[in-house]
């Protein structure tokens, strides 16, 4: 590949590979069975970046792994957002040429919900933070955070640099949390900041120690606030993470951290405070929720006659049409293969935005100078009915 007997796209992804693998000291390179590539935005990427995208579709570059998935994009797919046209029809190219090379475009943060789903101890290159999080805590697969163009040069090499997260030696937990919070701050927001908080102070790989378990809408939230809010790769979780038995008999001398509830409810009045009806909309899903969160708000928001607030719920592509279409009964903006972070929000004119989200309500005010709130989700679902006279 590194000779260009594959073609020009496979040489320069292999020599892509190649350079950063022996900058990190890595002695081989191994397989991977699947790879996700994020910043597909073209808010975020430009025409530059399109253009490179289409240069390695162009000069032959095709998938070589069972799985290849993209990240959400800056439109979503049924123009329930307002689009700008050129963008739009940049957006598009960038799409087909992942199209062209064998990506799967179901556009979504989640591939995980979207058949990219692989198994423990797979050797994976995933670059979505919140991903990464997931696949390595939950799935028991193996990533490091990788760049977009080093999981698309994985993608067309089937190879990722043996370093990092794929080592046994450095999945070793180095810090022991202990969270100790009453029962009323466990849901969906709190699990959240506990993520926050981990990702803002550890640096390292932590282990929440046993006696704190959250449902899987937690799990997802706490993993990618942490990923937002620092630089983790893996978080081992009770009852979630398949080592975790072995990893936790292993941390008898990590470095000890607690974490209360004054600590997280501190947390969020830093943040932001807590929602209520004086917000210009409210989004949920990011990550992007699955299908069953998605029928739980629509079912409580039929009941109360649907929202007055915008309600933005961000999903994958992979998530039926008839979604879209019913929300929009309801008042519901169901946008498909997007989100609120990666979308150019000023085309809405919203000011604040209350979320039960810690990673969004990490790049909402620095991305898009929009203020934030925070609510868990039966909260903001109250909030979107209350407005309504529900
Ligand atoms: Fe996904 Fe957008 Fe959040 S890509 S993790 S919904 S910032």
């Amino acid at each position: 590949m590194l000779n260009g007997e594959y073609g020009e796209a496979v040489r320069k992804a292999m020599e892509i590979l190649v350079r950063i693998g022996e900058a990190l000291g890595a002695p081989r390179l191994i397989p991977v069975t699947s790879v996700h590539v994020s910043g597909i935005s073209v808010n975020n990427i430009g025409v530059e970046g399109v253009e490179l995208i289409e240069w390695f579709a162009r000069n032959g570059a095709r998938v070589l792994v069972k799985r290849a998935t993209i990240n959400p994009m800056g439109f979503d797919l049924d123009g329930i957002m307002p689009r700008d046209s050129r963008e739009w029809a940049l957006q598009l190219r960038l799409l087909n040429a992942f199209r062209n090379m064998g990506f799967s475009t179901m556009v979504t943060c989640t591939p995980y919900d979207a058949g990219n789903r692989p198994g423990r101890g797979e050797h994976i290159a995933w670059s979505e933070s919140s991903a990464v999080l997931y696949a390595n805590s939950v799935l028991g697969a193996r990533t490091n955070r990788e760049g977009g163009i080093v999981a698309l040069a994985a993608g067309i090499t089937g190879r990722i640099y043996l370093w990092g997260m794929h080592l046994d030696e450095e999945r070793m937990p180095t810090h022991l949390i202990r969270i100790v919070v009453k029962d009323d701050v466990r849901n969906d927001l709190y699990s959240g900041v506990v993520g926050a908080i981990i990702g803002s102070v550890v640096d390292g790989i932590p282990l929440i120690d046993e006696g704190y378990r959250v449902d899987e809408a937690g799990v997802r939230n706490l993993l990618a606030a942490a990923g937002a809010w620092g630089s983790l790769p893996l978080i081992y979780l009770p009852g979630v993470t398949p080592d975790y038995r072995d990893a936790r008999s292993r941390c008898d001398t990590c470095e000890r951290l607690e974490i209360d509830d004054r600590e997280i409810k501190d947390f969020i009045e830093r943040v932001g405070g807590y929602a209520d009806e004086n917000v210009d909309a409210i989004f949920v899903g990011c990550p992007h929720v699955n299908t069953s969160v998605l029928d739980y708000i629509m079912n409580k928001l039929e009941k109360c006659g649907g929202t007055k607030i915008p309600f933005y719920v961000a999903v994958g592509g992979h998530v039926p049409r008839e979604y879209v279409d019913k929300g929009l009964r309801l008042n519901i903006r169901v946008v498909r293969g997007t989100c609120m972070v990666v979308t150019e929000l000023s085309r809405l004119g919203l000011e604040s935005i209350a979320t039960n989200s810690m990673k969004a309500a990490f790049y909402l005010p620095r991305r898009h100078g929009v203020q934030v709130k925070l609510g868990e989700l039966d909260k903001l679902v109250s909030i979107a009915c209350g407005a309504h006279g529900g």
